[in-house]
Protein backbone atom coordinates (compact mmCIF):
# COMPACT_ATOMS: atom_id res chain seq x y z
CA UNK A 1 0.00 0.00 0.00
CA UNK A 2 1.23 3.09 -0.95
CA UNK A 3 1.95 5.70 1.81
CA UNK A 4 -0.85 8.19 3.18
CA UNK A 5 -0.65 11.69 0.43
CA UNK A 6 -1.32 14.53 2.96
CA UNK A 7 -2.66 18.27 1.54
CA UNK A 8 -2.31 20.95 4.41
CA UNK A 9 -4.61 24.45 4.43
CA UNK A 10 -3.40 26.48 7.19
CA UNK A 11 -4.48 29.93 8.11
CA UNK A 12 -6.66 32.35 10.43
CA UNK A 13 -10.25 31.93 11.57
CA UNK A 14 -12.55 32.31 8.88
CA UNK A 15 -10.36 32.55 5.70
CA UNK A 16 -12.67 29.71 4.09
CA UNK A 17 -10.26 26.85 4.71
CA UNK A 18 -13.11 24.24 5.78
CA UNK A 19 -15.25 25.02 2.69
CA UNK A 20 -12.15 24.32 0.83
CA UNK A 21 -10.93 21.43 2.61
CA UNK A 22 -14.24 20.12 2.44
CA UNK A 23 -14.43 20.44 -1.48
CA UNK A 24 -10.82 19.12 -1.86
CA UNK A 25 -11.68 16.13 0.26
CA UNK A 26 -14.44 15.50 -2.62
CA UNK A 27 -12.85 15.87 -5.44
CA UNK A 28 -9.88 13.85 -4.18
CA UNK A 29 -11.66 11.33 -2.17
CA UNK A 30 -9.98 11.37 0.64
CA UNK A 31 -10.97 12.38 4.15
CA UNK A 32 -10.89 15.99 5.79
CA UNK A 33 -9.15 16.42 9.21
CA UNK A 34 -10.33 19.41 10.87
CA UNK A 35 -7.73 20.41 13.56
CA UNK A 36 -9.70 23.26 14.96
CA UNK A 37 -12.46 20.87 15.89
CA UNK A 38 -9.93 19.14 17.25
CA UNK A 39 -9.11 21.55 19.80
CA UNK A 40 -12.42 22.91 20.26
CA UNK A 41 -13.77 19.84 21.17
CA UNK A 42 -10.76 19.54 24.00
CA UNK A 43 -11.84 22.84 25.16
CA UNK A 44 -15.07 22.15 24.97
CA UNK A 45 -14.98 18.98 27.24
CA UNK A 46 -12.31 19.73 29.60
CA UNK A 47 -14.32 23.07 30.28
CA UNK A 48 -14.17 26.55 30.64
CA UNK A 49 -11.20 27.39 32.38
CA UNK A 50 -9.20 24.61 31.96
CA UNK A 51 -6.32 26.38 30.42
CA UNK A 52 -5.84 27.57 33.80
CA UNK A 53 -5.46 24.15 35.41
CA UNK A 54 -2.51 22.32 36.86
CA UNK A 55 0.07 20.77 33.89
CA UNK A 56 -0.56 17.77 35.88
CA UNK A 57 -3.99 17.81 35.70
CA UNK A 58 -4.29 18.82 32.30
CA UNK A 59 -2.55 15.81 31.14
CA UNK A 60 -4.36 13.43 33.63
CA UNK A 61 -7.50 14.64 31.39
CA UNK A 62 -6.17 14.34 28.20
CA UNK A 63 -6.04 11.42 28.64
CA UNK A 64 -8.94 10.17 28.71
CA UNK A 65 -9.73 11.83 25.36
CA UNK A 66 -9.36 9.77 21.74
CA UNK A 67 -10.16 10.82 18.73
CA UNK A 68 -11.30 8.95 15.25
CA UNK A 69 -12.27 9.86 11.77
CA UNK A 70 -14.31 7.81 10.06
CA UNK A 71 -15.55 8.42 6.39
CA UNK A 72 -14.41 9.94 3.06
CA UNK A 73 -14.75 13.44 1.94
CA UNK A 74 -17.43 15.94 3.02
CA UNK A 75 -18.69 12.68 4.39
CA UNK A 76 -15.81 12.50 6.65
CA UNK A 77 -16.87 12.30 10.37
CA UNK A 78 -14.75 13.03 13.72
CA UNK A 79 -15.85 11.38 16.47
CA UNK A 80 -14.41 11.88 20.07
CA UNK A 81 -14.92 9.28 22.92
CA UNK A 82 -17.10 7.43 19.97
CA UNK A 83 -19.21 10.60 19.74
CA UNK A 84 -19.40 13.10 16.60
CA UNK A 85 -18.66 16.05 17.23
CA UNK A 86 -21.70 18.47 16.26
CA UNK A 87 -21.94 22.19 15.86
CA UNK A 88 -22.09 22.85 19.69
CA UNK A 89 -18.05 23.70 19.56
CA UNK A 90 -18.69 26.16 16.62
CA UNK A 91 -19.26 29.43 18.47
CA UNK A 92 -16.53 31.96 18.62
CA UNK A 93 -16.78 31.56 22.11
CA UNK A 94 -15.88 28.15 22.02
CA UNK A 95 -13.03 29.22 19.39
CA UNK A 96 -11.14 31.42 21.96
CA UNK A 97 -11.34 28.60 24.50
CA UNK A 98 -9.53 26.21 21.99
CA UNK A 99 -7.33 29.30 21.21
CA UNK A 100 -6.04 29.39 25.17
CA UNK A 101 -5.86 25.66 24.92
CA UNK A 102 -3.71 25.56 21.79
CA UNK A 103 -1.21 27.77 23.66
CA UNK A 104 -0.13 24.67 26.18
CA UNK A 105 2.39 22.76 25.23
CA UNK A 106 0.46 19.20 26.79
CA UNK A 107 -2.54 19.77 24.58
CA UNK A 108 -0.10 20.46 21.72
CA UNK A 109 1.83 17.44 22.02
CA UNK A 110 -1.48 15.39 22.25
CA UNK A 111 -3.14 16.91 19.47
CA UNK A 112 0.31 16.19 17.59
CA UNK A 113 0.35 12.65 18.34
CA UNK A 114 -3.27 12.09 17.69
CA UNK A 115 -3.56 13.87 14.28
CA UNK A 116 -0.37 12.19 12.91
CA UNK A 117 -1.85 8.79 13.96
CA UNK A 118 -4.57 9.45 11.97
CA UNK A 119 -2.29 10.72 8.99
CA UNK A 120 -0.53 7.50 9.32
CA UNK A 121 -3.13 5.32 7.75
CA UNK A 122 -5.35 8.04 5.84
CA UNK A 123 -5.12 10.02 3.04
CA UNK A 124 -6.14 13.69 4.75
CA UNK A 125 -6.81 17.10 3.28
CA UNK A 126 -5.54 18.33 6.93
CA UNK A 127 -6.80 21.70 7.76
CA UNK A 128 -5.72 23.96 10.69
CA UNK A 129 -3.08 26.18 11.80
CA UNK A 130 0.64 24.45 12.27
CA UNK A 131 -0.37 21.64 9.88
CA UNK A 132 2.29 22.55 7.53
CA UNK A 133 4.37 23.89 9.65
CA UNK A 134 4.92 21.30 12.55
CA UNK A 135 2.31 18.47 12.23
CA UNK A 136 2.63 16.91 8.51
CA UNK A 137 6.05 18.70 7.55
CA UNK A 138 6.53 16.04 4.92
CA UNK A 139 3.00 17.07 2.51
CA UNK A 140 3.90 17.42 -0.59
CA UNK A 141 0.95 19.68 -0.60
CA UNK A 142 0.54 22.90 1.32
CA UNK A 143 -1.46 25.93 1.28
CA UNK A 144 -1.65 28.96 3.11
CA UNK A 145 -5.03 30.81 2.73
CA UNK A 146 -4.89 34.19 4.22
CA UNK A 147 -7.92 37.75 3.77
CA UNK A 148 -8.50 40.68 5.28
CA UNK A 149 -9.85 40.54 8.89
CA UNK A 150 -13.28 42.30 7.85
CA UNK A 151 -13.64 40.42 5.18
CA UNK A 152 -13.18 36.85 7.41
CA UNK A 153 -15.17 38.06 10.16
CA UNK A 154 -18.58 38.31 7.21
CA UNK A 155 -17.47 34.69 6.08
CA UNK A 156 -17.94 33.44 9.62
CA UNK A 157 -21.09 35.65 10.25
CA UNK A 158 -22.98 34.16 7.53
CA UNK A 159 -21.64 30.36 8.48
CA UNK A 160 -22.74 30.87 11.74
CA UNK A 161 -26.38 32.09 10.86
CA UNK A 162 -26.63 29.73 8.54
CA UNK A 163 -25.95 27.15 11.30
CA UNK A 164 -28.68 29.04 13.27
CA UNK A 165 -25.99 30.71 15.45
CA UNK A 166 -26.76 33.97 14.38
CA UNK A 167 -23.64 36.29 15.83
CA UNK A 168 -22.90 40.66 15.63
CA UNK A 169 -20.64 41.26 13.12
CA UNK A 170 -18.70 44.25 14.99
CA UNK A 171 -18.74 41.72 18.10
CA UNK A 172 -16.74 39.03 15.48
CA UNK A 173 -14.19 41.61 14.22
CA UNK A 174 -12.60 41.96 17.53
CA UNK A 175 -13.69 38.33 18.75
CA UNK A 176 -11.58 37.32 15.32
CA UNK A 177 -9.06 39.90 16.01
CA UNK A 178 -8.23 38.90 19.52
CA UNK A 179 -8.11 35.07 17.95
CA UNK A 180 -5.57 35.23 15.64
CA UNK A 181 -4.02 37.40 17.69
CA UNK A 182 -3.45 34.94 20.04
CA UNK A 183 -2.82 32.66 17.61
CA UNK A 184 0.24 34.38 15.49
CA UNK A 185 2.24 34.96 18.69
CA UNK A 186 2.05 31.89 20.85
CA UNK A 187 5.25 30.63 21.58
CA UNK A 188 4.24 26.83 20.58
CA UNK A 189 3.64 26.40 16.70
CA UNK A 190 2.28 29.91 16.60
CA UNK A 191 0.07 30.34 12.82
CA UNK A 192 2.42 30.84 10.33
CA UNK A 193 2.92 29.61 6.30
CA UNK A 194 5.57 26.74 6.26
CA UNK A 195 8.42 27.81 3.99
CA UNK A 196 7.30 25.64 0.98
CA UNK A 197 3.38 26.74 1.31
CA UNK A 198 1.67 27.98 -1.38
CA UNK A 199 -0.10 31.45 -0.32
CA UNK A 200 -3.41 32.40 -1.31
CA UNK A 201 -5.15 35.65 -0.46
CA UNK A 202 -8.48 34.75 -0.77
CA UNK A 203 -9.85 38.67 0.24
CA UNK A 204 -11.20 39.00 -3.55
CA UNK A 205 -11.66 36.10 -4.50
CA UNK A 206 -14.30 33.84 -5.66
CA UNK A 207 -14.45 30.90 -3.70
CA UNK A 208 -14.73 28.79 -7.02
CA UNK A 209 -11.46 30.46 -8.14
CA UNK A 210 -9.48 29.57 -5.03
CA UNK A 211 -10.88 25.71 -5.46
CA UNK A 212 -9.72 25.08 -9.01
CA UNK A 213 -6.02 26.88 -8.22
CA UNK A 214 -5.37 24.19 -5.13
CA UNK A 215 -6.94 21.73 -7.27
CA UNK A 216 -4.34 22.34 -10.24
CA UNK A 217 -1.46 23.23 -7.89
CA UNK A 218 -2.41 19.96 -6.15
CA UNK A 219 -2.43 17.83 -9.26
CA UNK A 220 1.20 18.90 -10.29
CA UNK A 221 1.85 16.94 -7.58
CA UNK A 222 0.91 14.03 -9.02
CA UNK A 223 -1.82 13.02 -7.29
O1 LIG B 1 -9.99 26.47 12.97
P1 LIG B 1 -10.78 26.80 14.24
O2 LIG B 1 -11.30 28.20 14.24
O3 LIG B 1 -11.87 25.81 14.47
O4 LIG B 1 -9.71 26.65 15.44
C1 LIG B 1 -10.01 26.96 16.78
C2 LIG B 1 -8.73 27.30 17.53
O5 LIG B 1 -7.96 26.11 17.71
C3 LIG B 1 -7.78 28.29 16.87
O6 LIG B 1 -8.09 29.63 17.18
C4 LIG B 1 -6.43 27.88 17.39
C5 LIG B 1 -6.56 26.40 17.65
N1 LIG B 1 -5.93 25.59 16.62
C6 LIG B 1 -4.57 25.41 16.69
O7 LIG B 1 -3.92 26.00 17.55
N2 LIG B 1 -3.93 24.58 15.82
C7 LIG B 1 -4.62 23.96 14.86
N3 LIG B 1 -3.98 23.15 14.02
C8 LIG B 1 -6.01 24.15 14.73
C9 LIG B 1 -6.65 25.00 15.62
Amino acid sequence: MSAPFIITLDGPAGVGKSTLARRLADHFEIAYLDTGAMFRATAWKLGKGAWDWKNETIEAALQNLEFTLSGSGSNSTLSLNGIALTNEIRTENVGMWASNMAKITAVRNFQKTAQRNIGTTTSLVAEGRDMGTVIFTQAPCKFFLDADLKERARRRFNQLEEMGKPAELDELIEQIKARDDQDRNRKVAPLKPAEDAIIVDTTKLDINGVFERLVSETEKKHL
